[in-house]
C-alpha cells in the first residue's frame, strides 16, 4: 500500500449534470511566472487545457459550454500579451473549423467582435455560421465581452425596439429582456467554476449567474484537469438548488 494517501476519485452522478457550465480561465499568468516563462506561454498552456476541458465535456454529453477568454478590460494588458491571446483564438478557431462537422459542435461569441482585427472577426462568423445547425455541445467563447457592457447594450436595443414602436416597456419581462443578450436563447448556466484561488466574479455573466452555483479552486486554470471538473460537478451535485424557494 502507498504510504501517500490520494485524493478520492469523485463521485459523478451521470445521470444528474448540469446543462450549462461556465468557467472564468483564471491564472495563466501565475502558472507562467511559477516556472519563470512570459505570461504568453501561460495563456499558451491555458489553451491546451481549454482543448482538454470543451473535449471532455463533449464526451460526458454536457450541453453548454461558456469560457471567459478575453473580457472588455483586458485590452489594458501590454499589447504583446493580448497580440497572443489573439493568435491563440485564432489557431484554435482554425482547428474548431477543421474539427466541428465530426463532432457535431456548435461555437457562439458572446461579446463585441468589432474592435478584433478583421480576419479574426471574419473567424468568428465563420465559424458560427458553419455550425449553426450542428446539435452537439455548444461552446460559447466570451471575446471582448464584459457583463455590464452586455446589459448596457441590451438596454439600448430595448430602449429603441420602444422607440421604433417594435416594444412596449409596460409589457417588458425577464425572458423578454434575456433576448437582447448575448446569450439569448443559451439557459442560464448552472454551475461557473474558478481556477487560481481568486473568489469573485469579475463582470462575467452577471444577468445569468442570478441562480447559478460557484465552484471556486485554487488550482491555476493551465493545471485544470478533467478530475478538477469531476470535482466541481460533484461539488455541483451536492448542492442544494432552491432558486429563492425552500
Ligand atoms: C486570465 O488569466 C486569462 C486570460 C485573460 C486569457 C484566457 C485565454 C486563453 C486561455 C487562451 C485562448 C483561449 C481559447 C478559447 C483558445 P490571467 O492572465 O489573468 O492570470 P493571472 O491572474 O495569473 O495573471
Amino acid at each position: 500500500m502507498s504510504l501517500f494517501r490520494r485524493r478520492e476519485a469523485p463521485k459523478v452522478d451521470m445521470s444528474r449534470l448540469p446543462r450549462h457550465v461556465a468557467i472564468i480561465m483564471d491564472g495563466n499568468g501565475r502558472w507562467a511566472k511559477g516556472r519563470g516563462l512570459p505570461r504568453r506561454a501561460g495563456h499558451a498552456a491555458g489553451a491546451e487545457t481549454f482543448r482538454t476541458i470543451a473535449t471532455f465535456v463533449k464526451e460526458l454529453g454536457l450541453e453548454y459550454l461558456t469560457v471567459y477568454a478575453f473580457s472588455t478590460e483586458n485590452w489594458k494588458r501590454p499589447a504583446d500579451e493580448v497580440a497572443a491571446i489573439m493568435k491563440l483564438l485564432e489557431k484554435y478557431l482554425h482547428e474548431a473549423i477543421e474539427t466541428m462537422a465530426r463532432d457535431k459542435v456548435k461555437m457562439a461569441f458572446f461579446g463585441d467582435l468589432s474592435p478584433l482585427a478583421p480576419h479574426l472577426q471574419q473567424l468568428c462568423r465563420q465559424t458560427q455560421e458553419i455550425s449553426k445547425g450542428y446539435d452537439g455541445c455548444q461552446v460559447n467563447i466570451c471575446l471582448n465581452y464584459g457583463g455590464r457592457d452586455e446589459l448596457v447594450r441590451a438596454a439600448k436595443a430595448f430602449a429603441l425596439d420602444c422607440v421604433e414602436g417594435r416594444a412596449d416597456p409596460g409589457h417588458l419581462t425577464q425572458e423578454a429582456f434575456g433576448g437582447y443578450l448575448y446569450s439569448a436563447g443559451v439557459p442560464d448556466p448552472d454551475l461557473i467554476i474558478r481556477p487560481s484561488g481568486e473568489v469573485r466574479v469579475s463582470n462575467f455573466l452577471l444577468w445569468q449567474c442570478a441562480y447559478a452555483e460557484f465552484y471556486f479552486t485554487d488550482v491555476l486554470w493551465p493545471d485544470f484537469s478533467k478530475e478538477e471538473l469531476l470535482r466541481a460537478l460533484a461539488a455541483y451535485q451536492g448542492r442544494s438548488r432552491r432558486y429563492g424557494g425552500v
